[in-house]
Formats: structure tokens, sequence, C-alpha cells
């Protein structure tokens, strides 16, 4: 039985102050909001697995279409040893990358990288034996915060797939790919996956989907604050708005205020007013088009080598190199 190794960067007692901060600075600007990693509990990640059912949401599965398609490429392509993964270590699409790079027998180390120890725990040991006698190194931290402690050695493989990426605004984008950039020596990879600029109607039915689970997900950020922090949202006087903002080119999900009310959030100290009708942002997801994905890797330190689309070019998946063309 081959071994897993966990080191821990963040403790529930950290999550839980990043959670106070977040919602004091979030619940005291104007306009209002939260930043969409609160979404993610128990229920919310179900819901965000339900989500990437629904026949709205095709970011999943374009992005499996393009892995799927493309995985024995990137194995021979990479040469990787090591396949770092940032944000879960569970999902089906790194198994085919996982597959590929056995197949192709360079496959040494995977590290997984998630904010919920539990969930990695899972995942790891899922990967120990499914892989075994690869090793694999379970990271619990924040993408966002920790990628100067990751372990592997190369020759790496990065993999953010999902188009989460699309959660950060641009600035925030720059500091992530940059950091990436840092960890890595010169001529180690980062596959990234992008979900791409479409018609706004399309975008727009995945983010707000007929069967409602969408708007189940975004109202579950306050179920979050209400059990997390023992604040008294009536989560059913908020509801669920996706739109298209065109000149960003992302998606905003809100929350909005059907009523006036005044919420209590004992455990940070506030008192939070909405007025009916008040919206409060809890995500963007970008949508990209390819050369902006180019000018954000090589201002980070990549150069993009190679561009995946599926067939009806509804996401995109890139390759770069650290350094150097
Ligand atoms: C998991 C961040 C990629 O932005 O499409 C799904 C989350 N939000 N439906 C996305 C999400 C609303 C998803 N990511």
């Amino acid at each position: 039985m081959s071994e897993v190794d966990l080191t821990v960067h963040l403790t529930p007692d950290d999550i839980v102050r990043g959670l106070r901060s977040d919602v004091r600075t979030g619940l005291t600007a104007t306009p209002k909001s939260l930043p969409p990693k609160w979404f993610y509990d128990a229920r919310g990640s179900e819901l965000f697995e339900r989500i990437t059912r629904l026949p709205e949401y095709y970011p999943t599965r374009a992005e499996r279409e393009i892995l799927a398609t493309r995985s024995p490429e990137i194995a021979s392509l990479t040469d990787a040893t090591t396949l770092v993964e940032l944000g879960s270590g569970s999902s089906e699409k790194t198994t085919l990358l996982l597959d590929a790079l056995r197949q192709h027998g360079s496959l040494r180390e995977i590290v997984a990288l998630d904010v919920s120890e539990s969930a990695l725990r899972d995942a790891a040991s899922a990967l120990a034996s499914a892989y075994d006698p690869v090793s694999v190194h379970g990271v619990v931290g924040d993408f966002t915060q920790h990628l100067a402690l990751l372990p592997g050695s190369p020759v790496r493989l990065v993999a953010f797939l999902g188009g989460t990426i699309g959660n950060l605004v641009p600035a925030e984008r720059a500091k992530f790919l940059s950091a990436i950039r840092d960890v890595l020596d010169d001529g180690e990879w980062l596959l990234l996956g992008t979900d791409l600029v479409k018609d706004p109607e399309t975008v727009v039915r995945a983010y707000d989907d007929a069967a409602g689970v969408t708007a189940e997900f975004n109202r579950n950020v306050l179920h979050v604050l209400n059990r997390e922090l023992a604040a008294d949202f009536d989560v059913d006087a908020f509801e669920h708005v996706a739109l298209w903002d065109e000149k960003e080119e992302w998606i905003e999900m809100r929350l909005r205020a059907t009523r006036a009310m005044e919420v209590h959030v004992p455990v940070v100290g506030l008192t939070v007013s909405f007025v009916e009708g008040e919206e409060m942002r809890t995500e963007v997801s970008a949508k990209f088009r390819e050369d902006e994905v180019a000018a954000e890797l090589a201002d980070a330190g990549f150069t993009l080598k190679h561009w995946w689309t599926d067939e009806e070019k509804r996401f995109g998946v890139s390759l770069s190199q650290a350094g150097a063309r």
C-alpha cells in the first residue's frame, strides 16, 4: 500500500478566521459582496456537482471532451513526472490526465491541493490506491495563498481546471499566475482551463438553470454564514440573479433582497441592513478569448505552447511552459 502524506497550511481555525474577515469586509462595503469560495461547504459542493450535470451547464462537459481527446498528447508533450492539481484531488478530469501520464510512463508523483482537509484525505487515499506506486502528497491550503509551499519534484505539470481562474478578477489572476510561475522551474508546465466568450444567452442559461440548482447554490452561501457565524439571514428572502457584464466579459451572480431587512452577524459583531431590491455580488465567472489568455500567461512569465477547444469552441484548455519561448 502506498502512503499519503498530508501537509496542513490551513487549519479549521484559519478557515473560520478567513470567513469572518471576508464577511466583515464584504458586508460593510458598498455595494455588498461575498467571495465565491464560501459556497463550498458539504452542501455547496454537492450542489456544484449537480450543476455540472445540468443540461445548461456546458463547461464541465466541454472541458472533459478536450481532456479526453488531448491527455495523451499532453503527457508526451510535457513528460511530466509530477501532476499538481490545484483545487481538488478527486475530479474525473484529473483521472484522464493521470491515466495518460501513467500510460506514457512518466508519472511518479501526485500533489493535490484543496482547502478541505476531509475531502483531500479521501481524494488522496483514493489516488494513492488507484495509482500505486505513485506517491501522493495532499496539501491543505488555499491556491491563492499557499503556492510557494508546494511539494513535488520536476518535471511538474500544474493543472488548474474547471474555469475556476474566472472567479478571480484580472489583478488577482495576475498575482495568482505569477505565484505559480514563481514555484516552477523554467520548462515546467501549466495546464489551464478557461471558459470562453460566447453568445450571452448560452452563458446566462448556464448560470441560471431552469431547475433552480444554481439559485440554491448561490443562496447556500447564506446558509454557510448562518451556521458558521450564527447569522440570521432569511435565506428565502433572497433571489438569485445571474447577469452578463458585457464590458468585463464575465457573469456576475448576485443575491437580491426581496424586501428591506436587517441581518445580524453576531460572531463579527455586525448588523447589516438591506434595502428592498438591494443586490449583493457573490461571484464573478470571467469568460476568456485565446489572445487574452496568451497575454495574461505571458505577463506572468509563461509561454503558451498549445491551445485546444472542444468541438463547439465553448471552452479552452491551454498548455503553457514556464519561461522562454
Ligand atoms: C467552479 C468556479 C468553475 O464559475 O462556472 C457554477 C462555479 N458558479 N455555477 C463557475 C459556478 C455557478 C464554477 N467554477
